[in-house]
């Protein structure tokens, strides 16, 4: 099994009657889903993507992978959101967080921009970058979005400077609409390589399409295993069964907390590795299910690293959230603490254990004492951080995530809040067609 569900930290919290008092509604989620006719239908292009995919497309991301593997030492990608989370997240779940400053290795380093608007953190990756043969992989669905745009632009004059416009043409690759927006355009215009967002796919569900696909193969990620990872979980959480669907399971579980009030939750790992996927998982649910004065808040947190900041909340602080546990069995390299003939710091006790056995007595530990202080645990066990395991708790967490809107009943494949900011942001900066609306938020911001 990919993933194994331990139920010891959430028995004391929730009982079967309450599983099974749910699960003809989940079951009915699972069919919206499954046939494509619940809210936001015409956005369920994932559900089937891990068999459904463009396979010429894939062939083409492996090959585009090579080249820029081949010209480029590094590679700067572009894009917000959905857009880059999942491929970051993905990178440093298999190779770790210091993968760029790895020596030896024979891939580019990839720099993530467009993600804010910080000059200082733009200007970071520029100082980066120096005199480096460099790829720029810009990556918008809408191929509007304004941060990504700004850095776009600003990589793009420099990559035309080193290479002229011939040479940058041969470095710059858009991942965006198959046929509207500005950067289409600009793809069109240019000659840029370009990648489809698939129209049915929103941003934050389409890391296994070539947005998340294509940076994760050129920092050298076995993007077959991906999509085989996501495939097994696919036919794994199918079924109606609750009793053999995990995924099911879950979504019961989450929801009877939320229920209960206990409507933040928090994602869990042992390996700083999983950082990123905390990301990528807090953008999934909160665009998904935070609508309409609903929705579990989703934060994440780095054990043992956050045991020694927002663990005594979780421990003693208002009972308002619970915890779901990544816990991978196997790292990716382990160290054995070895024995001091003076042991003035007293560690002598764990000489030739390992450094995981320490970690998992920490999970084992943590487990029951936050269990114990009244904070539900739902544990995932995976074997190990690699690209199966990564496709595999993508495709997990995505249709955990339609199915939990769908029982809010909300639409989980929408993102009206986000508009509302970017419309303030156009106006106040002054974007011709937003004069009305920049008129009143002056007014505000004057009585402030
Ligand atoms: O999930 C979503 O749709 C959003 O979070 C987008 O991914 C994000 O806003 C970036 O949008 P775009 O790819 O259009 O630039």
């Amino acid at each position: 099994m990919a993933m194994e569900l331990k139920l010891t930290g959430i028995r004391p919290f929730i009982n079967v009657d309450e599983i099974r008092n749910i699960s003809l509604m989940i079951n009915m989620c699972n069919e919206w889903l499954k046939s494509k006719t619940g809210a936001g239908h015409d956005y369920l292009g994932w559900v089937n993507l891990p068999n459904d995919y463009d396979r010429e497309e894939f062939d083409r991301i492996k090959k585009t992978a090579k080249k820029v593997q081949g010209i480029c030492d590094v590679v700067v990608v572009i894009g917000i959101g959905g857009s880059y989370l999942g491929s970051r997240a993905a990178i440093e779940f298999v190779k770790g967080q210091y993968y760029n400053n790895k020596h030896g290795k024979d891939t580019p380093d990839v720099y993530f921009v467009g993600n804010n608007v910080s000059s200082a953190y733009l200007n970071d990756i520029i100082e980066i970058v120096g005199d480096r043969d460099f790829c720029i992989n810009v990556i918008s669905k809408s191929g509007r979005t304004t941060e990504p745009a700004i850095a776009f632009r600003i990589f793009k004059e420099m990559i035309e400077k080193k290479y002229g416009k011939e040479g940058a043409k041969e470095r710059i690759i858009a991942t965006t609409d198959r046929e509207k927006g500005a950067l289409k355009e600009l793809a069109d215009a240019e000659g840029y390589e370009t990648f489809v967002v698939p129209d049915d796919i929103g941003g934050r569900f389409s890391v296994l399409t070539a947005v998340g696909l294509l940076p994760m193969a050129i920092a050298g990620l076995d993007i077959d295993e991906v999509m085989r990872g996501a495939q097994e979980a696919m036919k794994m959480y199918e079924t109606n069964d609750i009793n053999n669907n995990d995924c099911l399971q879950y979504v019961a579980m989450r929801n009877i907390l939320y229920r209960k009030g206990i409507n933040i939750e928090v994602l869990v790992n042992y390996e700083p590795a999983l950082t990123m996927l905390g990301e990528w998982f807090k953008q999934l649910f909160a665009e998904s299910e935070g609508k309409e004065h609903k929705g579990l808040f989703p934060v994440s947190a780095n054990f043992s690293t956050d045991l020694h900041s927002v663990g005594q909340f979780i421990q003693d602080g208002t009972r308002s959230l619970f915890e779901t546990v990544i816990w991978v069995k196997e790292p990716r390299t382990d160290a054995v603490i070895q024995a001091d003939e003076e042991d003035i710091d007293g560690l002598n006790y764990l000489a030739g254990k390992s450094m995981q056995f320490v970690n998992r007595k920490a999970y084992e530990g943590t487990l029951m004492a936050h269990v114990d202080g009244g904070t539900a645990n739902i544990v995932f066990e995976i074997d190990r951080a690699d690209e199966y395991h990564f496709g595999y708790l993508v495709y997990f967490f995505e249709k955990a995530c339609g199915l939990s809107g769908y029982l809010l009943g909300v639409n989980p494949f929408n993102q009206p809040g986000v508009e509302d900011y970017k419309k303030n942001m156009f106006a106040l900066l002054g974007k011709p067609g937003y004069e009305e609306r920049r008129k009143a938020l002056e007014e505000r911001l004057a009585k402030q």
